[in-house]
């Protein structure tokens, strides 16, 4: 293929809707590719993948988004006040050591595996109340009524704000996705971005002012204590660092809750073995996880002159890691465009690696893990609705479903 037809698939809608035929021609001929309309390197083998999540003194994570603002008009980029004030915050997915150090630190404490295991129950009783919700024995959309309202609920449940909030959270997580998603930056969804954070910002900063008051039993009050050196976020840290963990954690697992389904029902023989043996929910989880990584592509900035695969990273390019094809490469996973939920031990890249490594990865399984096993046992007779048709969210980052027409049947 001539470098402008690779181009072309790219940033063709139909990429979107099934980039693996893409992938594997990329990782075969050009794992090192740049992509010129979106003036990035493509990197596509694990080993590469790996390589650059694993070498952040390399690859810096700062300074991204400031580039992708830079291609708006000057008059509109000048509207965005919150915006930019969202993104000169560092927080730790745009930041390099040592500040990433510190604000890790920082937060680390408020995921550990003591406190996300503490909501188990209570993730457990969420599901079941919106099981007992959903229609039964008839088509109805699995995205809309539940994939993605339900992790919204969680995020909210963290930050100890009332459930009733969530269909905010979702409103303010779709704008940020939406615009931080598209492969050049667009307007309008900058300036509807610019208002949900207007909103977002006031809604935080009366939240975490009361529970600096009265800290409650919720990540939220973790996030805002001392850690034992004396250290704590400031107020401007705190609310950036919330919208991050709304970005970071709404959609991706949103469109994991989607995407296991779909393949579950699109295998029946995966659907029939995960029946007879429930124990194997949380491998199902990791190979959805694999099979159709909901975060496609992760962002660097090259720190300095790099070679990959005989091809040299000026310092200061953008460079883009796809997970979703280095979670099929061959190398490393045996056929891996079939869907296995009995995979021994998968090295999939779908959390990242490294320093950077998702802080929630815990809270997502066991939220997943739940959901999955639950809808095992009460609707075991489930499948997707006739009706179904699969069509993907065009976004360069975020990977998932529109919707899912499915029946649930006991
Ligand atoms: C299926 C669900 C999820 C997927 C696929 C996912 C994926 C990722 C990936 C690939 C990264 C690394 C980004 C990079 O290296 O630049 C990351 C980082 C991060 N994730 Fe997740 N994530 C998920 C759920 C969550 C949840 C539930 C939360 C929080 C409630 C969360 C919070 C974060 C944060 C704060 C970071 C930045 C960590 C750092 O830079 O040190 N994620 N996630």
């Amino acid at each position: 293929m001539k470098d402008s037809e690779i181009t072309q698939r790219l940033t063709s809608p139909g990429f979107f809707q099934s980039p693996w035929e893409v992938y594997d021609y990329l990782r075969m001929e050009e794992p090192v590719f740049w992509c010129e309309p979106w003036s990035q390197w493509i990197i596509t083998k694990h080993k590469d993948v790996s390589f650059i999540l694993k070498n952040p003194s390399l690859f810096s994570s700062v300074g991204w988004e400031f580039r992708y603002l830079s291609q708006l008009p000057r008059d509109q980029r000048e509207k965005l006040k919150n915006v930019y004030r969202h993104y000169e915050t560092q927080v730790m997915s745009n930041s390099d050591a040592p500040e990433h150090t510190r604000l890790r630190k920082l937060i680390h404490r408020s995921f550990s595996p003591r406190v996300i295991e503490a909501l188990r129950s209570q993730i457990e009783q969420l599901v079941e109340n919106a099981f007992a919700n959903l229609p039964k024995d008839k088509p109805f959309d699995w995205v809309s009524s539940f994939a993605y309202p339900f992790p919204a609920t969680v995020i909210a449940l963290l930050f100890g704000a009332p459930t009733e909030d969530k269909a905010k959270f979702e409103k303010w997580s779709t704008d940020i996705v939406s615009f931080i998603g598209s492969g050049s930056p667009q307007v309008d969804l900058a300036l509807n971005l610019e208002q949900s954070l207007i909103e977002f910002r006031e809604y935080l900063d009366s939240l975490i002012s009361v529970r600096r008051l009265e800290p409650k039993d919720d990540l939220l009050s973790l996030m805002i204590e001392k850690s034992d050196d004396g250290d704590s976020l400031t107020q401007d840290e705190l609310i950036s660092t919330c919208i991050t963990i709304l970005f970071a954690g709404h959609e991706t697992t949103a469109n994991l809750l989607s995407i296991l389904l779909l393949e579950l029902f699109r295998n029946p023989n995966q659907w029939q073995l995960l029946l007879e043996n429930p124990d194997l929910s949380a491998s199902a989880v990791e190979e959805a996880l694999r099979f159709n990584a909901p975060v496609q592509r992760i962002r660097r900035v090259a720190k300095e002159d790099i070679e990959i695969a005989g091809l040299t990273i000026k310092k200061g390019d953008s460079v883009m890691g796809f997970i979703g094809s280095a979670n099929r490469d061959e190398d490393i996973f045996l056929d891996a465009n079939s869907f296995n939920i009995s995979r021994e031990r998968s090295q999939n890249l779908s959390f990242g690696a490294g320093i950077h490594l998702c802080i929630g990865a815990a809270l997502s399984r066991l939220e997943s893990t739940i959901v999955l096993r639950e809808l095992a046992r009460l609707f075991p007779n489930s499948n997707l609705a006739p009706s179904f048709q699969e069509e993907y969210f065009e976004n360069m980052t975020f990977r998932g479903v529109r919707s899912l027409k499915l029946i649930l049947s006991a």
